[in-house]
């Protein structure tokens, strides 16, 4: 199969001759093509540098025979233009916080996906480096992940500042996800007219939330972007971390796959799921510090969990982390490709 039939087919649960493998975060910190580059360029010089980003997109399709590429950027870029500043310094930093009604109020959202026209000029590039041979994917942070790094000031373990928001001042809340969201649909959509195959909103602090409070912000956010996209006819892949107690609520949100980290097995998962949704994951991406065959044996029990029926698409349950080796990722797709005829066929 063609490897771009072969993912658009696994996002709508049709037949294919074996499971796509990519990996979450594969192009970084743990390849030292990626350092190479890195010392040229600061992180968000790098994501600003359409050839630069081309570049170390294509490391991994060719380190580690992925079958599936995705933009090398982060979900922090489109909030500069907002009106904050984003380094990335031990993690990332977004200066000034925005913790007040008056600070939500004057952040801008029109216009906002206009002013970061070289993130679509890498998407072009891109595309055309890979030559119609592997599908990309495009990404966004969910709103209510970009929030917790505006209202945050970076990365946060409780989200305090966050959750006084929510509890606080919920209108202020309401209204700094609305504008995120407007971001995001018009991001994306900026990023599909560019060429992107699919699209993968990252709800990675969606999971903080009981399944009540999740559905009435982030998932009302979600529930609008999937909508919005719907008539591009792109398949859109729902992430989120931590949230097994959310994927009944996810699997109403209408996206074409969700993409879930370790804690439950994906024979769980499709239980509470059903069919029809593709889904997207799951091994612990710690297993990439382990020998040869144990990532093997994690790769095989995975692919056995989802089972023999289609709508998977091999992949960590979280993003590569940097005390990875290119050899360990490696073993990782290799064997995903190996063993995986045996799946992604009719149900048995
Ligand atoms: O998957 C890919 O290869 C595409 C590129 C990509 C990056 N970040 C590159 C990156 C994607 C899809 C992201 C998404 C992202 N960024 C998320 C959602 C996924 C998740 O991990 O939950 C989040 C929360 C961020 C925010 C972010 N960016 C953090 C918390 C950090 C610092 C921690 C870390 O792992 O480095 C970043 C920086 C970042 N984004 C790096 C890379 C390669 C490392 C920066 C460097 O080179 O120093």
């Amino acid at each position: 199969m063609h490897p771009i039939e072969r993912f658009v087919a696994a996002c709508r649960c049709q037949p294919v001759d074996r499971p796509p493998v990519w990996l979450m975060r594969q192009a970084g910190r743990y390849m030292p093509s990626y350092q190479a580059v890195r010392r040229r360029y600061s992180f968000m010089d790098l994501c600003r540098t359409p050839e630069a980003a081309c570049e170390v997109t294509m490391q991994p399709i060719d380190e580690l025979g992925v079958d599936a590429a995705i933009l090398f950027s982060d979900i922090l870029v489109p909030l500069e233009p907002m009106g904050v500043r984003v380094g990335f310094e031990h993690g990332p930093v977004v200066e000034p916080a925005v913790r007040s009604v008056a600070a939500i109020d004057a952040l801008r959202s029109e216009g906002v996906a206009d002013e970061v026209p070289y993130v679509y000029e890498a998407v072009r590039l891109i595309r055309r480096e890979l030559g119609g041979r592997l599908p990309l994917l495009g990404f966004a942070g969910s709103p209510w992940t970009l929030a917790s790094y505006l209202v945050e000031g970076g990365s946060s373990r409780n989200l305090h500042e966050l959750k006084h928001l929510l509890y606080a001042e919920p209108a202020a809340l309401e209204r700094l996800l609305d504008k995120l969201t407007d971001v995001v649909i018009a991001y994306l959509g900026r990023q599909i007219d560019a060429g992107v195959d699919a699209v993968q909103v990252f709800d990675s602090w969606g999971g903080v939330l009981d399944e009540v409070t999740w559905r009435a912000t982030s998932g009302r956010t979600l529930a609008r972007i999937v909508e919005a996209l719907a008539p591009t006819g792109v398949p859109v892949l729902l992430y989120v971390h931590g949230g097994p107690h959310l994927l009944g609520a996810l699997s109403e949100m209408g996206a074409t796959g969700l993409s879930v980290d370790w804690r439950v097995p994906l024979s769980e998962v499709r239980r509470i799921v059903g069919p029809g949704t593709a889904l997207q994951g799951n091994v612990d991406p710690g297993i990439l510090r382990a020998p040869v065959p144990v990532i093997r044996e994690a790769v095989a029990q995975c692919l056995a969990s989802h089972g023999p029926g289609p709508g998977h698409i091999m992949n960590l349950g979280h993003g590569i982390t940097p005390d990875a080796t290119v050899a360990a990722a490696r073993a990782f797709v290799e064997a995903a490709q190996e063993f995986g005829p045996a799946y992604g066929g009719e149900p048995a």
